[in-house]
């Protein structure tokens, strides 16, 4: 039998799988941890997703919308949070009008200077991903590696989103991710209020652009910049929310589990909440 590389996508996926507490493909007692009172539907492992149509680079071509199949889900309503007001823009853009639309506003955003962090930064980190993607993933800012390469999500939280996207079998070719501040805050410090209200006008145009059908929100910044929620995140988690009508699945951001491993069967239960959303809009 050929060895098993253990630096493999497979390997990295059971590893993530199980750091969740997911067992049903590795152990000899396999329990899936994250289902507190098995449903009927829980005790039949899910089919693995079959494989992403195709890939996109960062600032690749504009594909269809990605298809997945459908899971089974149960939909617990929760209690609805504020922004609940519908989308400004009055119609939908063709795909080549998103593409042209977010190249415009990446121009305008490439040499601002609005705030100070314009003079600390080597240079705007805008999004990246596909321009007509039905998900996009919003964080908090760039960090030094994002800062270098102009691109959010490439440090050590970035390969965790990786891998929280690849356990649901999707990359970042099918989604889109953009940050509520473009330019990386010194030292990584926290946003300050008056660098989000001057640069979450660039994230809300961009999600006008892209028109997507679900938004992510990962972290603390994320979730007050579309929610308005300004409270402990597991208050945000779980809950029926939107911006501008769009839903949103509020999660904690990938470096906190980074810094606290145990929690990430979180992770799993909000990307399940994510694919049963992308099951509701029939991906
Ligand atoms: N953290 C973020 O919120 N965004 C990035 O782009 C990188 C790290």
């Amino acid at each position: 039998m050929k060895p098993i590389n253990p630096s493999s996508p497979v390997v990295t996926l059971l590893e993530y799988w199980e750091s969740c507490g997911i067992s049903h493909l590795t152990a000899d007692d396999p329990q899936d941890w994250t289902v507190s009172e098995p449903a009927p539907s829980a005790q039949v492992s899910k089919p693995l997703r079959a494989a992403p149509v195709a890939m996109v680079p960062p600032s690749g071509p504009v594909r269809n919308a990605p298809t997945a199949r459908p899971s089974a889900s149960i939909s617990v309503p929760q209690p609805v949070l504020a922004n609940q007001t519908t989308m400004t823009t009055t119609r939908r853009l063709s795909d080549a009008e998103k593409v042209q639309e977010l190249d415009r506003l990446r121009q305008e955003v490439l040499p601002c200077q609005r705030c100070a962090l314009s003079a600390s930064r080597i240079q705007t980190v805008f999004g990246v991903g596909d321009p007509t993607a039905r998900v996009v993933f919003v964080g908090e800012a760039p960090g030094a590696e994002e800062d270098k390469r102009g691109e959010p999500f490439v440090g050590q939280a970035g390969k965790l989103l990786d891998r929280m996207l690849a356990s649901i079998g999707l990359d970042r070719g099918q989604i889109y991710i953009a940050n509520v501040l473009k330019c990386r805050p010194p030292a990584n410090r926290n946003p300050a209020p008056e660098e989000v209200a001057l640069c979450q006008g660039f994230l809300f145009r961009q999600l006008e652009i892209i028109q997507p059908v679900i938004l992510f929100a990962l972290g603390r910044f994320a979730i007050e910049s579309l929610l308005g929620h300004t409270g402990p995140i597991g208050a945000a988690r779980n809950r029926s929310a939107a911006w501008r009508g769009i839903p949103v699945v509020a999660s904690y951001h990938p470096a906190f589990y980074l810094r606290q491993s145990s929690r990430k069967k979180d992770a799993w239960d909000d990307l399940q909440r994510l694919e049963e959303l992308m099951t509701e809009h029939s991906f």
